[in-house]
């Protein structure tokens, strides 16, 4: 049970000393555990789809320990009473689709006692077990849980290596030899070929398989190298399918006739355990070597029997340094709000993954970071949110996109496990780089490289197009949008999504044109700038709305254009969550994962025209307050983020604020079903901390639409400039009946703009916000609304 803390103050010592405390007492604090530690919970999102990663791992750790189950294993564990199979090092976090990682599981178990070695259950249908629900504890840098069998199975990590304890219950003849098995498989079972060896005296065992991404091109090759520790070697070998023997110590599986799938790998028993019946298994992962596996492991985890609390101590540690930038004073929002916006901090820096050293492909002094899975949900706020509360690791993975673009030819749309992840949309690296260099996030960053990355996306069509790079660039230079049904024999991709991909590829443009007149190319600013109004040649102005045979009385909407002007047709409320979902594989369809109704609403940086179409502010009001209230908007998929807050650019930024109420808590709680959707790597979690915290960042721009935060105030400290930025609502009410901001000040000042740029931040100012119960005047005024581009080239 936790206490009811009205002020979380992080527990870093800086940010003691800054609130006045003397050293002394800053010392002592330093050693509690930080309140917004406390409240993080893992589990959040391990049930209803959000796919999370629940286990140990440090910040962007490459080593992430967890149960597998064979369940909703996207993230490796669900708390949804299936069966564990395994225990592995290496997980995404909530993702969809396949499961991602999750290789070279180990398993522990209790064999029949009749020395037959066949007797112990290999295959994952064999030995697979439930888990006893309530024995799951997850806390940053543990995990553990409980077999029905009996055999407990703690875990932590440091960056490149897994730490298992595994606890066998005791046996009343205490002769039995446990035995645990490492299988030469992925959650998704897409080894190729892999192979291990066992060393007979020690019981070490290393190898390689490789293996497909799950969303994604090729193939990778992981590498590992397990030790056993606590009771001696009893005996070891290795097995395939059913069967297992102490002789031969290695075994290369391979994939063979109608690439039938077989289930093999190693195994150790060893002698009866002390009075713990504790094994301990320490487990190195590498991209490089099996030798770097074990080399990383033998330093990051040197005594093994010992190391278990030190690990998670730092992990722990680890986690709190990361949270320290924030301190929220709650006023009395509830325990449940406070531990999702904890735990969506958390979630935020589980991936990206830090894969520096760890990268076989090429040889380079930059980062190198993995598992941008996908940045077609993490530009919206998962990168924003890192720009704020670690801007140093967002260098490094801005370093990294730049550096993959030099090395690859390419920035990715999504990545992981060393390959091209497929592009759903436009290139919306382009979004993250824009944002970067919109927010001055580091002096260290290449621009003219990034440059050169942004200008490759929109000049250059590649022949693959369905992992980098756009499609259809030759329409789109000639045409001024993405062609229904494109003629494009100059490259192949996914030929779908011509409404989706022009809206897209329109913002990506303008955020070329940004940086490029940032950059001080004015030529290049207005021929992108010109290249951003695009999206306008796929308004059909006179385009209906029907839902069962019922108009809903909405005039104009993107459509579907062929090559030669002529209109196609699809349905506005298809793919949308009243008429079934559309991914690249699933009904592709010309908007991808969201209705036309969803993508007329994605024109960041020319909202005011997109206004101006649709027939002025009210016309838009109506617009949204219909797509929010008729089933047609679906909080489960990051699109729909922006439109939550877009009715500051109607100047009613208290219609915002009313909307955002609708969607918190009503769809984020602290359950384990607590999340609308996938967690896309944080994405989930950051826009509930943006939506907390009242602040949300338009990706690409330096502007954030306020809106008053649900606590009573919440201060974050710039890790670069250290300076502390403040939010504070007057007059806060916890039952949110006056949620409107009548007022604001800046410093001090009046601040009539219903939206503030990322100096906010950097400079450490205070925003006050005056609250009432009904909707004011303020940023209504037409100079006070978020900056739009009318779409005249400059
Ligand atoms: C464990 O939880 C799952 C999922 O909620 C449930 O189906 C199952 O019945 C539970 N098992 C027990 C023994 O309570
Ligand atoms: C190991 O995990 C079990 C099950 O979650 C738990 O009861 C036990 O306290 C844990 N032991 C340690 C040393 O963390
Ligand atoms: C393993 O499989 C990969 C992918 O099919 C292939 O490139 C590689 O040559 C194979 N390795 C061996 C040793 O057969
Ligand atoms: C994987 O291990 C086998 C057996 O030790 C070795 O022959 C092979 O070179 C390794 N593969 C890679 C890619 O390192
Ligand atoms: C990533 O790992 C490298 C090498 O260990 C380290 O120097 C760097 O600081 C890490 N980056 C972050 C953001 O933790
Ligand atoms: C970025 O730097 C420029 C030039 O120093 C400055 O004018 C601008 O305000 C800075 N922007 C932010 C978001 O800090
Ligand atoms: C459309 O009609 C079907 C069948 O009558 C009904 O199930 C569905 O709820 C209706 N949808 C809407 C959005 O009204
Ligand atoms: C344009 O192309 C579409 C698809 O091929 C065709 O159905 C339509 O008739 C064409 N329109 C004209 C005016 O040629």
């Amino acid at each position: 049970m936790r206490t009811r803390a009205d002020r979380i103050l992080v527990t870093l010592s800086l940010a003691v000393i800054l609130s006045g405390q003397s050293p002394a007492n800053a010392a002592a604090t330093a050693q509690q555990p930080s309140n917004g530690l406390s409240y993080i919970n893992p589990l959040i999102g391990t049930t209803n789809g959000g796919n999370v990663f629940a286990g140990a791992t440090l910040p962007y750790g490459l080593a992430k320990a967890s149960a597998d189950v064979d369940g909703q294993n996207t993230g490796g564990f669900g708390l949804d009473g299936s069966n564990v199979v395994g225990f592995s090092s290496v997980h995404d976090s909530g993702t969809g689709g396949n499961p991602s990682l999750g290789n070279f599981p180990l398993f522990p178990q209790l064999c029949p006692d009749d020395g037959d070695i066949n007797s112990c259950r290999f295959r994952i249908g064999d030995r697979k077990l439930h888990y006893a629900n309530d024995s799951v504890t997850a806390r940053p840098g543990y995990f553990g849980l409980r077999l029905e069998s009996g055999v407990a199975a703690n875990m932590t990590v440091s960056q490149h290596a897994a730490l298992y304890r595994f606890t066998f219950p005791q046996d009343s003849d205490g002769d039995k030899h446990p035995l645990i098995l490492l299988d030469l498989t992925d959650l998704w079972q897409s080894r190729q070929n892999a192979s291990i060896q066992v060393d007979e005296r020690t019981g070490r065992m290393t190898g390689n398989g490789t293996f497909l991404p799950s969303f994604g091109a090729g193939s990778y090759v992981m590498h590992f190298c397990a030790d056993f520790f606590g009771p001696d070697i009893h005996e070891t070998g290795v097995w395939v399918n059913s069967r297992a023997g102490t002789d031969p110590k290695h075994v290369f599986l391979t994939r063979g006739f109608n690439l039938f799938y077989l289930e093999g790998g190693g195994f150790v028993r060893v002698k009866p355990p002390g009075e713990d019946g504790v094994v301990t298994v320490r487990m190195g992962i590498s991209y490089i070597s099996s030798e770097q596996a074990c080399r990383s492991a033998e330093r990051e985890i040197p005594n093994p029997l010992k190391d278990f609390d030190r690990l998670v101590g730092e992990a722990q540690s680890a986690w709190t340094e990361k949270l320290s930038p924030i301190s929220v004073k709650s006023g009395g929002a509830t325990e449940d709000l406070m531990t999702s916006f904890w735990s969506g901090v958390y979630r935020n820096m589980i991936s990206p993954q830090n894969y520096t050293g760890e990268n076989p492909l090429w040889k380079s002094d930059k980062p190198y970071f993995d598992s941008f899975y996908c940045i077609w949900d993490s530009f919206r706020v998962q990168h924003p949110l890192l720009t704020i509360l670690d801007p140093h690791a967002q260098t490094q993975m801005v370093e990294a996109l730049l550096d993959i673009y030099k090395h690859e030819g390419w920035m990715p749309d999504c990545r992981m496990s060393l390959c091209k992840g497929w592009t759903q949309g436009g290139s919306n690296a382009d979004v993250v780089i824009a944002d970067a260099f919109a927010k001055n996030l580091s002096t260290t960053i290449d621009w003219e490289l990034a440059l050169e990355a942004v200008m490759a996306d929109a000049e250059n069509e590649p022949q693959e197009w369905s992992y980098h790079g756009r499609g259809g660039l030759h329409s789109w230079k000639k045409l001024d949008y993405i062609p229904y049904l494109d003629f494009d024999p100059y490259g192949f991709g996914t030929n779908s999504r011509s409404i989706s991909r022009t809206l897209e590829y329109a913002y990506d443009d303008y955020c070329l044109s940004e940086l490029a007149g940032g950059l001080g190319w004015r030529d290049l600013q207005a021929k992108y700038q010109r290249r951003s109004m695009n999206w306008k040649n796929l308004w059909k102005a006179d385009q209906t709305s029907l839902i069962n045979g019922t108009d809903t009385g909405f005039r104009g909407f993107f459509q579907p254009r062929y090559q030669n002007g002529t209109w196609g047709f699809q349905d506005p409320i298809a793919c949308s969550a009243l008429a079934g979902f559309c991914s690249l594989t699933t009904n592709p369809s010309e908007t991808f994962e969201a209705s036309i109704w969803q993508y007329l609403f994605y024109v960041p940086h020319s909202v005011s025209s997109l206004i101006s179409l649709l027939g002025g502010d009210d016309a838009m009001i109506s617009r949204l307050d219909f797509f929010h209230t008729s089933g047609l908007a679906d909080i489960s998929n990051e699109p729909v983020f922006f439109t939550v807050f877009l009715y500051h650019y109607t100047g009613r930024p208290g219609l915002s604020t009313k909307r955002i109420h609708q969607y918190v808590p009503a769809d984020f709680n602290s359950s384990p079903g607590g999340l609308p959707g996938n967690d896309d790597s944080g994405a989930m979690g950051a826009f509930l901390v943006f939506s907390v915290m009242g602040l949300f960042p338009v990706a690409g721009q330096n502007v954030y639409l306020i809106s008053p935060p649900f606590v009573e105030e919440i201060s974050i400290r710039h890790p670069v400039t250290g300076k502390t930025a403040t939010v504070r609502n007057i007059g806060f009410d916890a039952s949110y009946e006056k949620i409107y901001v009548q007022s604001a000040r800046v410093n001090g000042r009046p601040w009539t703009r219903s939206w503030i740029g990322h100096e906010f931040f950097t400079e450490g100012w205070t925003l006050e916000l005056v609250l009432g119960a009904e909707e004011s005047g303020w940023g209504r005024d037409v100079k006070d609304r978020p900056p739009s581009w009318s779409g005249d080239v400059m």
